[in-house]
Formats: C-alpha cells, sequence, structure tokens
C-alpha cells in the first residue's frame, strides 16, 4: 500500500517566492489570524487541544494544554519561546519550513502569544544557518509593515513584537530550559524542573516554549477547523507531520503525511532505498532515538507504536542506512557528537560520553573484545536515568540499541583486527564502502 501525502505545511515549498508575505498570503495565509483574534484567547487554546496537535520537536506534549499551564491574571509579563535551534543529527524539518513557509511560523506564534497573552515572543534559531536568520527577519519586518505584528494588531487591541535571537550553535541549547539560560545570555546548560517554564521560564516569567513545526501547524488548525486536524493520524497521534527521510534513499526529502504512516509506506513514495541495496537500520527520530531495523518497516509511526516497539517517534528524522554501512562505525560517529555537544554539568553524561567513544574507537579498529561490549552497556547504564537532562538519556541509545540488534557486527570486528566493513582488511560484508 502506498499512503498519501498531505501537504499543508510543505504545499507550496516548490514556488520561488514561497517565503515571502506575498507568496504566503496566496496560498492562503493569514486567514486564520484574524479569526483567532475575533475568539477569546481561551478558545483558541481549546481548539488546539481540540485538534490534538502534539509537541513536534520530540517528546509529543499536548500543545493546547502547555498553552493552558499559564497562568492568568497573575500580573506577570508572559513569554512565547519558538524553538528552532533544530541541531539532532537527521533532524531537517523545521530549516526548511522557516526556509520556504517562513510566514506559517510567524502567523503561528501570533495565534500562539495572542492565547497565551503573551506581548513579547523569541524565536531563538540555530546561528550556523545565517540564511533561516536572514528569512526570519525579512518576514518579521514584512509582518511589522502589514499590521500582523506591533500594535493593536489588526485593530484587536493586541499587541506584540517578535524577537528573532540568534544562539551561538550548540546542540545542548534546543533543550528548553538551557535555551531560556541562554537567551537570557547565561552558558546554555539546562534548569533543575521543576519549576517548568509554564510557571517560571525567561526571566523567572510563564513562558511556553514550543517547537517551530508546532508553531507553523497552528494557522492550518484554525482556519482548517479543529476537527479536519484530528480526523487525520490516529486516535492518540492526531494530525499531519514532516517526515523527513535521508541517507541512503532514492529521493530523499521531506514528506508530510498523517502521523501513523509507515517507513514501508514512505520508502514507497520515495523510490526505495538506493538502487540494488537493501535496509539495514534507520532511525525514526533523529539520532536520539533507538535504532529500528527491516523488522521494523509497518511500525506505524505515532507516538504509541514507535514506543511500543521500543524507540521513539522523535523528530522523524529517518535515517535510512543500507547493508554497505558498518553499524559500529556509524554509532561511533553519533557518540563523537555526544561527547562534543554534552554541556558539562553533570558527571554521567560529560564523563560517561567520552569514555563511551574511547572504548567504541577500539573496538571499531578491532582492537575491542567481548568484554568491551559489556563495559559499553554498563557505561551506558551509568548515564540512561542518572544524567541531568535527557540529552543523557538520547546519548546512549545509538550504543545499546545497535548492540541489541548488531552484536555479531560489534564481534566480527574483534575477530578479523579491523572493520570488515573496510575492503582492504576483508571480505565479510562484499560491496561494503565506507
Ligand atoms: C538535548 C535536547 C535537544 C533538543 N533540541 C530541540 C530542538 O532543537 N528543537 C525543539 O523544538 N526541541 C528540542 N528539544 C525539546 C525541547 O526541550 C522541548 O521539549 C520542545 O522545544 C517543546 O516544544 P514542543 O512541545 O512544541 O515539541 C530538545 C531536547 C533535548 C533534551
Ligand atoms: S545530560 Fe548533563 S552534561 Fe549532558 S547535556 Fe544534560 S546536563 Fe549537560
Amino acid at each position: 500500500m502506498t499512503a498519501a501525502l498531505t501537504p499543508r505545511l510543505t504545499a507550496h515549498w516548490d514556488e520561488p517566492d514561497s517565503f515571502t508575505l506575498a507568496g504566503y498570503r496566496r496560498a492562503g495565509g493569514y486567514r486564520a489570524l484574524p479569526a483567532a483574534l475575533a475568539m477569546h484567547p481561551d478558545e483558541v487554546i481549546a481548539m488546539v487541544k481540540e485538534s490534538g496537535l502534539r509537541g513536534r520537536g520530540g517528546a509529543g506534549f499536548p500543545t493546547g494544554v502547555k498553552w493552558g499551564f499559564i497562568p492568568q491574571g497573575d500580573g506577570k509579563p508572559h513569554y512565547l519561546v519558538v524553538n528552532a535551534d533544530e541541531s539532532e543529527p537527521g533532524t531537517c524539518k523545521d530549516i526548511p519550513t522557516m526556509l520556504a513557509n517562513t510566514h506559517a511560523v510567524i502567523e503561528g506564534a501570533i495565534i500562539a502569544a495572542y492565547a497565551i497573552r503573551a506581548s513579547t515572543a523569541f524565536i531563538y534559531v540555530r546561528g550556523e544557518v545565517l540564511h533561516v536568520v536572514r528569512r526570519l527577519h525579512h518576514a518579521v519586518a514584512e509582518a511589522y509593515r502589514a499590521g500582523y505584528l506591533g500594535k493593536d494588531i489588526l485593530g484587536s487591541g493586541f499587541d506584540l513584537d517578535i524577537v528573532v535571537h540568534a544562539g551561538a550553535g550548540a546542540y545542548e541549547c534546543g533543550e528548553e530550559t538551557a535555551l531560556l539560560d541562554s537567551l537570557e545570555g547565561y552558558r546554555g546548560q539546562p534548569r533543575l524542573k521543576p519549576p517548568f517554564p509554564a510557571i517560571e521560564g525567561l526571566y523567572a516569567c510563564p513562558t511556553v516554549v514550543n517547537n517551530v513545526e508546532s508553531i507553523a501547524s497552528v494557522p492550518y488548525i484554525v482556519a482548517g477547523g479543529a476537527q479536519a486536524f484530528a480526523a487525520l493520524g490516529t486516535e492518540r497521534s492526531k494530525g499531519f507531520g514532516i517526515f523527513s527521510l535521508s541517507g541512503h534513499v532514492t529521493t530523499p526529502g521531506q514528506y508530510e503525511a498523517p502521523l501513523g504512516v509507515t517507513l514501508r509506506e514512505l520508502l514507497s513514495l520515495a523510490g526505495g532505498v538506493r538502487a540494488g541495496h537493501r535496509l539495514k537500520f534507520w532511525t525514526p527520530g533523529g539520532s536520539s532515538t533507538p535504532i529500528f531495523t527491516h523488522e521494523h518497516l509497518d511500525v506505524p509511526l505515532d507516538f504509541e507504536s514507535v514506543g511500543g516497539a521500543g524507540s521513539m517517534l522523535g523528530t522523524r528524522a529517518l535515517q535510512i542506512f543500507d547493508e554497505t554501512t558498518c553499524v559500529v562505525r556509524a554509532t561511533l560517529r553519533w557518540m563523537e557528537f555526544y561527547r562534543h555537544e554534552s554541556c558539562g554539568k553533570c558527571t554521567p553524561c560529560r564523563e560517561g560520553t567520552y569514555w563511551i567513544v574511547q572504548v567504541l574507537d577500539e573496538l571499531e579498529r578491532g582492537r575491542g573484545s567481548e568484554d568491551d561490549l559489556q563495559k559499553l552497556l554498563d557505561m551506558c547504564d551509568n548515564i540512561l536515568g542518572r544524567a541531568f537532562c535527557p540529552f543523557g538519556d538520547g546519548a546512549v541509545s545509538p550504543v545499546m540499541s545497535s548492540i541489541r540488534h548488531f552484536r555479531d557486527e560489534y564481534l566480527e570486528h574483534s575477530k578479523h583486527g579491523g572493520c570488515p566493513f573496510d575492503p582492504a582488511l576483508s571480505t565479510v560484508f562484499p560491496g561494503a564502502s565506507r
């Protein structure tokens, strides 16, 4: 069976001016905003709750429920922060969304800020993607000129300023509390929770932090109706989402489909695994989610089913690896990333990621032993559930899951005194390339 795509966020990406105000309006943009402003803010929150939208930044927390946590009548400023830090290996949906559908993020942010009664919103974008930073600045300026931002938006009495803030480039700054510290000008390290950002967030005031895709989905919910959104997807994972296919796939790219679609269906739309090769392993939601194999091709890609099968939906970053890939080498590369990005605040992650890389490196070079696998699992065990923030759990996912699925391949390295995928060393895996 081939699933049908449901392009909403991605529908106009091919148009040369899709990122401009004119292009967005031509595609129906900024029709949701007057409708939302005509509603009571609580009605907007109720509508987003009814749609079933769950956070698209990885954890899947219900967006409307999060907005409802913001205390009202507390006399404090409220803030909306759009998390545009996107740095997880394999995750590549927010950056193209901001590039090609910039105003959907702006319109969604205005509606969200109105709902939570915030008069300042921030877009925290990773600074390396300068072209995205420029597009955001341009779109914000266009929105001010059109009267969608600033004082008395569309005569509603609602005021909002949006500030685009470029981060200095740290994966950990995508974690919501590290992001808030970074935004305040401190080193980007996570805060102890509770208190949660909804109670004490930016500048110790009630704050909603939402992912780019969550925010960009809001205009489509308001314009199309909560029920239309909820009609897509599965019972508990509703709506559409962007699935990013990368790696050894014929046509990599962004595929927008209802949650619950399977990798088999997505691959059939993407021309399959690259010609002449077969699927070996894949990530359902970026490198922080335990890897899957060909056995999981028919797992519905929704929060519950992926969790039930032993991984996480995460950011729907589907990295595809065929039989030419050494799983030990891929895991080592991921771990080098985590070692580099560990913020250093807590010992299990700071020290553990360093030592895992040392052991993996020896194993990949064929200088390890079977005992090293147990050593690796013990080190993972000392990080899993013991680190200060979820970074630690994510970091050990590739190690634990690759040993679970490919233990023999780890042992092959020791047996051959090197990587069996290196054509110079062995022909154990014919056709392998590095
Ligand atoms: C190490 C780490 C990195 C993260 N990076 C991002 C990110 O780049 N973008 C994002 O939206 N959420 C990221 N998150 C999740 C955020 O902490 C938070 O859950 C999310 O922004 C909430 O938005 P949502 O409810 O709309 O998904 C990260 C979490 C962790 C632990
Ligand atoms: S787990 Fe600890 S060291 Fe690692 S990123 Fe989180 S706080 Fe920093």
